[in-house]
C-alpha cells in the first residue's frame, strides 16, 4: 500500500533499486515535510530554541576531531561463500540482545559456537571480522587541492561548531539549543530492515546546552502517569519519569524533561503510548562521546526499535573542537561574589611574539593562557588552519592574585536525536486498521491532522451539470490557503473514493452534488466519526 500510494518507495527502482535508499513519493514527501515542521514547532515552542543549517559534505578534519574518524565503526564479517556482508553482532543479536557492545574477539568467538546462517545463502562459513567506518568519504574540491571529507553521519558537529554564533544570538545567556533537520548518511554493512536502516535517512537532532553547576529546574508535572523504563541497573520498571530523575535512574533532570517533551511529540504525532519504551544504555554500550543515554523505542513489525537517542554528551564535543581548532568554545560564568585566585600559567611575550604571530598573535595569546602551568615549550598551535610553533621565547610566566568576577567555562550538552524515518515508519504502523467491510478488506489510516499528508479531499459526486467546475474550484480555494493541501478526486464511486482518501488518512472530504450548485452547500464528511454534515462553502474552515 506505501508503494501504491506514494508514500515510501524504493528508490531508483526503475534501475534495479540500491540498498537502504528509498524515495517519499506524492504523498509521502509532504507526510515527511509536516513531522519534520512539527518537530521544529515543539521544539522551537520552549523559547530558547533556534533552527540553524549546516552543511551535509564536511571536512575531514571536524570528523576527526569529533572522534568519527576513529570510533564511528562497527564490525563487520562476510560470508566465504557468496561474498554478502552482515554486522557481526546482528548474525547472534536473536540470541544475546545487545551484542552491539560486544568487542571484536567476543563476537568471533560467539559466531564460531552458534554458527549463524548467511541471510542471503544459507551457508554457515564467515570470514575475519573487521571494523568498518561508517561514513561516506568524498573529496571536496579537485585534482592536488581537493581536501578529504565526508558525508555527514549526524547534523550535531555542525551545531557544535556554530557554538559561537548560537551562543551570541542568545546574547550569552545558557540554556539555550539548537535544532537541526537534515539528511545523515551511514554506509550501513547490510541495510535489510526497509526504512529501520538506511544509507541517506532524515535525522532531525537537538543541541541543549547547559551551565553543568546550575540545578536545573524543570517542570514535570505534565507527566503524571508512569512510563516503561529499561534501566541498565534495574531491568524493566514502571515509574514515572520525576520519580526516576529523584531516584538517580535517569542520570540528569534534563535527561528526564526531554524524554517526556520527546513523548509528548511522538504521541502528538500518533506514536501509541502503549507502543513506546525507553532503555537506557548499557556503559560498553554507550557512544564515545556520551554519559547517560536513553533511547526511545518504538513497537512494530520489526519488535522493538531505536527510533530516538537521548543523550547527556557532558562537554566531550565543545572540547574536542576547541582542543583541535584553538578556538574557545565557552560560555562566560559570573560568580555570585568575586573570587580572589592564584593564577598561575603562561601569557605571551608581546614584544617577540607579535612580530613572530602579527595578526594571529590575539589569538595564540588566548590559546597559551589556556595552558596549565606545567606546559612547556616549544609547542606546536594549530590556529585558523595554521600550524605555529611557539617558542621559550614567545611566552613568558604568569602567577598574580587576581580578584574574578567570573570565568570561562565549556557548556555540557543534551541531546535528543531523532531517526525521522524509523518515527514515520512506526507511526504508519500504529495508525494503519483493517476492517472487514461487505466481505472486503478496509483500511483506515488514523494519521493525525497536524501531520497528515493532505488536508482534505473534494469530490464531485458526478463531473457534470457544473458539479466539476464547483469542486474544482473549492478545491483551488483550499490549496491557496496557508499550510493546506487538498486532493481533487473525481475517479470512480463515492465510495470508492472515500475509501481511497480513508487509506492515506485524508481527515476530510468534501462532497459537491445537485444541491451544492443551488444552495452553496457541501457534505463534510470526517474520517475518524464518519459523521456527514452540511456545510455552507464560505465556511469551510482549514
Ligand atoms: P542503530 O543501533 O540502530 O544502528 P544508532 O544507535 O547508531 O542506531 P544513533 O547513532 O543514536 O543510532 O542515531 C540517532 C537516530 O538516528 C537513531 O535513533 C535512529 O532513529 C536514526 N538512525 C540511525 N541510523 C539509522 C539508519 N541507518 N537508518 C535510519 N535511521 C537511522
Ligand atoms: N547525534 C547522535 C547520533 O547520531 O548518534
Amino acid at each position: 500500500m506505501l508503494k501504491r500510494r506514494g508514500l515510501i518507495l524504493p528508490a531508483f527502482e526503475i534501475h534495479g533499486g540500491a540498498a537502504g535508499l528509498y524515495d517519499y513519493g506524492p504523498v509521502g514527501g509532504r507526510l515527511r515535510n509536516r513531522v519534520n515542521q512539527t518537530w521544529l514547532d515543539h521544539w522551537q515552542s520552549l523559547g530558547n530554541i533556534v533552527e540553524i543549517s549546516c552543511p551535509t559534505v564536511t571536512p575531514y578534519a571536524v570528523l576527526e576531531a569529533s572522534g568519527h574518524v576513529g570510533e564511528f565503526s562497527d564490525f563487520l564479517t562476510e560470508c566465504t561463500k557468496c561474498g554478502e556482508a552482515s554486522r557481526a553482532d546482528h548474525l547472534v543479536e536473536d540470541k544475546y540482545p545487545n551484542a552491539e557492545s560486544l568487542s571484536r574477539d567476543e563476537l568471533a568467538s560467539l559466531i564460531s559456537e552458534m554458527k549463524p546462517n548467511c541471510p542471503n545463502c544459507g551457508e554457515s562459513s564467515w570470514g575475519n571480522i573487521v571494523a568498518q567506518n561508517l561514513m561516506f568519504n568524498t573529496k571536496i574540491g579537485a585534482g592536488k587541492s581537493g581536501r578529504d571529507g565526508f558525508l555527514r553521519p549526524e547534523t550535531a558537529q555542525g551545531m557544535f561548531t556554530s557554538f559561537t554564533s548560537i551562543y551570541r544570538h542568545f546574547r550569552e545567556r545558557l540554556p539555550f539549543g539548537a535544532v537541526q533537520v537534515g539528511k545523515g548518511y551511514r554506509n550501513e554493512i547490510s541495510p535489510r530492515q526497509g526504512m529501520i536502516r538506511l544509507r541517506e535517512f532524515n535525522m532531525a537532532e537537538l543541541e541543549y546546552f547547559i551551565d553543568p553547576e546550575v540545578q536545573p529546574i524543570h517542570d514535570f508535572s505534565s507527566w503524571s502517569a508512569p512510563v516503561c523504563l529499561i534501566s541498565d541497573e534495574q531491568g524493566e520498571i514502571s515509574m514515572t519519569l520525576s520519580q526516576a530523575v529523584n531516584d538517580g535512574i535517569i542520570r540528569h533532570p534534563t535527561v528526564g524533561f526531554f524524554m517526556g517533551s520527546t513523548m509528548d511529540f511522538l504521541v502528538n504525532i500518533g506514536i501509541n503510548p502503549n507502543h513506546l519504551r525507553f532503555r537506557q544504555h548499557e556503559s560498553t554500550e554507550m557512544a564515545h562521546y556520551a554519559q547517560d543515554c536513553w533511547d526511545v523505542e518504538l513497537l512494530g513489525s520489526y519488535g522493538w526499535i531505536e527510533c530516538v537517542g537521548i543523550a547527556h554528551r557532558g562537554c566531550y564535543d565543545l572540547e574536542a573542537h576547541e582542543k583541535a581548532t584553538g578556538q574557545r568554545l565557552r560560555a562566560w560564568r559570573t560568580f555570585k561574589e568575586p573570587k580572589t585566585v592564584e593564577i598561575d600559567g603562561w601569557t605571551i611575550d608581546g614584544a617577540k611574539a607579535g612580530p613572530a604571530f602579527r595578526a594571529l598573535a590575539g589569538k595564540v595569546k588566548s590559546a597559551i593562557e589556556e595552558l596549565p602551568a606545567e606546559s612547556s615549550f616549544p609547542m606546536t598551535l594549530n590556529i585558523d588552519g595554521q600550524e605555529l610553533e611557539v617558542r621559550d621565547e614567545h611566552v613568558k610566566r604568569l602567577q598574580r592574585t587576581e580578584n574574578m568576577a567570573g570565568e570561562w567555562f565549556i557548556p555540557h550538552v543534551v541531546e535528543p536525536a531523532f531517526g525521522i524515518d524509523r518515527i514515520i515508519w512506526h507511526l504508519l504502523d500504529h495508525c494503519y486498521t483493517e476492517t472487514e467491510k461487505s466481505g472486503e478488506t478496509y483500511t483506515l489510516m488514523t494519521i493525525p491532522e497536524i501531520i497528515a499528508p493532505v488536508d482534505v479531499t473534494v469530490l464531485p459526486l458526478y463531473e457534470k451539470d457544473g458539479m466539476g467546475e464547483l469542486a474544482k474550484s473549492i478545491h483551488r480555494d483550499l490549496c491557496s490557503r496557508r499550510n493546506v493541501f487538498s486532493i481533487y478526486d473525481a475517479s470512480g464511486s463515492i465510495g470508492r473514493r472515500y475509501a481511497r482518501a480513508d487509506e492515506i488518512g485524508v481527515p476530510w472530504c468534501i462532497t459537491v452534488d445537485h444541491d451544492s450548485l443551488n444552495d452553496k452547500t457541501v457534505t463534510l464528511r470526517s474520517r475518524d466519526s464518519g459523521e456527514q454534515i452540511r456545510v455552507p462553502i464560505s465556511e469551510l474552515e482549514f
